[in-house]
């Protein structure tokens, strides 16, 4: 058979399996086809380092019985759910390929806004001794990207990441050592929310800039959602607790004490959220006296909050 029909055939296979997941409801027949084609593609280039061009070119050749058997292989893994990030082992996040496994979140393309937004507001940052850090780290999508675009007339005195779960750490680990060298000068450290960094000795000037993407789906919207995100992706990366705004609550508690006890220290905080926790975090934010930004996604949602105290 020659390659073209029987990816035609396997790319209508796909698209009727991604069809009937919830993810894909409401989306026109025609894109689902062109997402399904999009994850051939991705796969192909990733078993046989074919890009779109390459596979293209090789439409009209006879396919081995081998590359037949593995893409049937991958269209049936995508049928079991099994997301594509960890059927490759890989997510492409901010023009950067971070390696992924079921103890990490596949990096979202939303999550790569919030890098943007950070980076922009660190280059208005006057003053100091600036400590970074990244809580709930998972991949180290977020700390990674961030550091390789940095601008170098930044000084930071300190970069963490922090995750809860120690195999996530590892990859967070791997993948700052792939992309941004083995002396990236990142520690990783495991540990709840703000308490591993809050623990070390800091000039009392320090300034935290902290970027956080913690879980915060409430127990309701886990139910909701597809299969392939609840059953496969990590649920200590998902749910927030019973409202999803929980340990959101809880890390910007943990500043407010830090800031209490040393009124010199300063924070600022990049969250992603979702659009439904938004006005009870800014409510708490309000009664705090925590001057609040909202930033809206592209799809015009509240998805960021940038908190200045
Ligand atoms: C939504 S995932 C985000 C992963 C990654 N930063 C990203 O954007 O793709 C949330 C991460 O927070 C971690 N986490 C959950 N509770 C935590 C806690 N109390 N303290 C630190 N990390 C936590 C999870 O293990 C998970 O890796």
């Amino acid at each position: 058979m020659f390659w073209r029909k029987f990816l035609i055939n396997q790319t209508k296979e796909l698209a009727k399996y991604l069809q009937s997941d919830i993810q894909y409801q409401g989306i026109l027949t025609e894109d689902v086809f062109r997402i399904a084609q999009k994850e051939l593609e991705i796969y192909i280039n990733h078993k046989k380092n074919w890009n779109a061009k390459q596979l293209f070119l090789n439409e009209k050749k006879e396919i081995t019985r081998t590359d037949q058997a593995n893409i049937e292989k991958f269209v049936s893994e995508r049928k079991k759910r099994i997301p594509l990030g960890y059927i490759i082992g890989t997510q492409s996040f901010y023009g950067l390929d971070f390696k992924v496994n079921r103890h990490t979140l596949i990096p979202r393309p939303e999550t790569e806004e919030l890098v943007e937004y950070a980076l922009l507001e660190i280059t208005k940052i006057k003053k100091r001794s600036i400590i970074l850090a990244d809580i709930g780290t998972g991949s180290g999508c977020i700390i990674t990207a961030f550091l390789r675009n940095l601008p170098r007339n930044i000084k930071l005195n300190g970069v963490f990441a922090i995750d809860q779960n120690l195999n996530a750490l590892k990859y967070a680990k791997l993948n700052a050592n792939l992309l941004l060298g083995k002396n990236n000068g990142v520690k990783f450290l495991k540990g709840s929310l703000l308490s591993p960094i809050l623990r070390k000795k800091t000039s009392l000037d320090s300034l935290y800039f902290i970027l956080a993407n913690l879980p915060y789906l409430s127990e309701e919207e886990f139910g909701g959602l597809s299969l392939e995100v609840s059953q496969e992706e990590p649920r200590i990366a998902l749910v927030g607790g019973k409202y999803g705004q929980e340990l959101i609550i809880q890390l910007i508690n943990e500043a407010l004490q830090e800031k209490r006890k040393h009124l010199e220290k300063n924070f600022e905080i990049f969250l992603e959220i979702s659009p439904t926790i938004s006005n009870a975090i800014k409510k708490y934010c309000l009664s705090n006296n925590i001057k609040t930004k909202v930033k809206k996604d592209l799809s015009g949602k509240d998805r960021f909050l940038h908190l200045s105290f």
